[in-house]
């Protein structure tokens, strides 16, 4: 017997061993890579500049694909190295990867025609609250990115526990991401001022929708729509607390390069039914003192701190966090910089309570770098919650840990963000930003460092 096994073995390989492998054809295996992974937002109407799910376009492309994949900026996913795995990574498998390359490499072949099956959607659940923005708002082209915050109609007259939300953009072309904020009832006076004196529904917002004057209070972040997303179901038995009297602002970034419509985007919310008593999941808010100077051999009134405060819309939370941080202005009027154009804050915030993490967000404005979340540091016991090496404003988002993490009492949570003032960078409206000195703030030329466990208290 074992003196057949080599003519079998050869037998088996024969198909193999005949002739170099077949390249991959867009019909044989890339079309369905590109649509399971691509075509959520490449897709005509989306928000990607050119649709992934069309033979001719995905063939004029096949280079630009090659190398976007290749360099880990397709499909856009910032948390980097070191975070605990998360839920619904928009990740390329390693062979899906080498399957783009090599069809690349080959010339992009077709294969034989045949109908490819679109990626078949998970039917969200039907809402139980759904908010349209209404009368529909139109950007204003002028600006080439308008962000507006608007005060939703929908009131909440007992404290209800929210499970999820989805957000439907209205006009898909312009609507680029959407933030909720949770604001309470102490807060809906100053949006409906904030409301009334604009015309036109809603008001300019840009980081924040600017009724806050406390940072703990900026955690409240409720829910983030990023292009290709879906509904977000909170985790199983948790739900996000809406004391009756809040509110939510929906903030909305319009990107009109290809133009301004009216948009009617809605917020859809799934609410536990009266009397069900869920975990209460909150939000731990990691916040860091903004103090970013001017670039070295950059001077004038703009570099100095006094002009950045003044113009700084509830700049005095800039002054504040360093208190909540045990921190001074002066202490990082003289810190070492490195060639000083990047700067890193941090703040350590003590877990009052053990915490069960099931989420994280993070947010920046447009000079931010990276972005950090790590549990003692410098001990034997250091993790890292959370980590964005290439921040990007336009991918804010929340994400939700595969394997819920866990605080114990006492622990010390880092956040760290790197800020870059290198060079004059362009503003959301198509404006030059010279680089000056940044103080915390809701402006395009203020800056943030925050971040937000969300978890249940134990
Ligand atoms: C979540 C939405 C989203 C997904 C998913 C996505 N893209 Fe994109 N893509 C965009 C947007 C928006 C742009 C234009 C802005 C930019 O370059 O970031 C873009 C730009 C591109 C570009 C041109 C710019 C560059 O970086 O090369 C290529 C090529 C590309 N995408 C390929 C892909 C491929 C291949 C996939 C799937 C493996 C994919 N994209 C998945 C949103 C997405």
């Amino acid at each position: 017997m074992p003196k057949r096994l080599p003519l079998l073995v050869f037998l088996a390989l024969g198909s193999i061993a005949a002739g170099p492998a077949q390249p991959p054809t867009y019909y044989g295996e890339v079309a369905e890579i590109l649509q399971a992974n691509c075509a959520g937002c490449h897709t005509e109407g989306g928000i990607a500049p050119f649709p992934l799910d069309d033979a001719r376009w995905a063939r004029n492309m096949a280079a630009a694909i090659a190398d976007s994949v290749k360099q880990g900026r397709m499909p856009p996913w910032p948390p980097g190295e070191g975070t605990p795995p998360l839920k619904d990574e928009r990740k390329l498998s390693a062979s899906a990867k080498a399957a783009l390359v090599a069809w690349a490499e080959a010339g992009a072949p077709l294969g034989d025609p045949r109908p490819v099956a679109a990626k078949a959607a998970v039917p969200a659940p039907q809402p139980d609250l759904v908010a349209t923005l209404n009368p529909p708002y139109t950007p204003d082209d002028a600006l080439q990115d308008d962000y507006r915050c608007f005060l939703m109609p929908a009131t909440f007259d007992r404290d209800t526990y929210m499970t999820g939300y989805k957000i439907i953009p209205g006009d898909k072309r312009s609507v680029h991401h959407v933030i909720l904020f949770l604001i309470g009832p102490d807060m809906v006076e100053a949006a409906e001022a904030k409301d009334r004196a604009e015309p036109g529904p809603g008001w300019k917002c840009f980081g924040g929708p600017g009724l806050s004057s406390d940072p703990r209070n900026i955690g409240g972040i409720l829910g983030f729509w990023v292009p290709g997303g879906g509904a977000t179901l909170l985790p199983e038995g948790t739900g996000r607390l809406l004391r009756a009297g809040s509110r939510v602002v929906m903030q909305v970034h319009y990107n009109t390069a290809s133009g301004a419509n009216p948009d009617a985007t809605q917020m859809a919310l799934y609410l536990a039914p009266k009397g069900v008593q869920l975990k209460r999941l909150v939000g731990m808010t990691l916040a860091a003192p903004v103090e970013i100077r001017c670039p070295p051999g950059l001077t004038g009134e703009a570099c100095t701190r006094e002009y950045a405060r003044a113009r700084t819309e509830l700049g005095f939370i800039a002054d504040w966090i360093h208190l909540l941080c045990n921190t001074s202005i002066e202490g990082y009027a003289q810190r070492n910089v490195g060639d000083g154009s990047r700067q890193a804050t941090s703040c350590d915030w003590t877990a009052q309570s053990a915490m069960e993490v099931y989420g994280v967000t993070a947010h920046m404005h447009l000079r931010g770098v990276e972005f950090k979340v790590e549990v003692n540091p410098g001990t034997a016991g250091a993790r890292t919650l959370f980590y964005i090496p290439q921040w990007n404003f336009q991918w804010q988002g929340e994400y939700w840990y595969q394997t819920p993490l866990r605080l114990r009492q006492g622990d010390r949570v880092r956040v760290t963000c790197v800020h870059d003032n290198k060079s004059a960078i362009p503003g959301p409206g198509g404006e030059i930003l010279p680089p000056r000195y940044m103080t915390w703030g809701e402006g395009t030329t203020d800056e943030m460092c925050l971040g937000s466990l969300f978890g249940v208290r134990e």
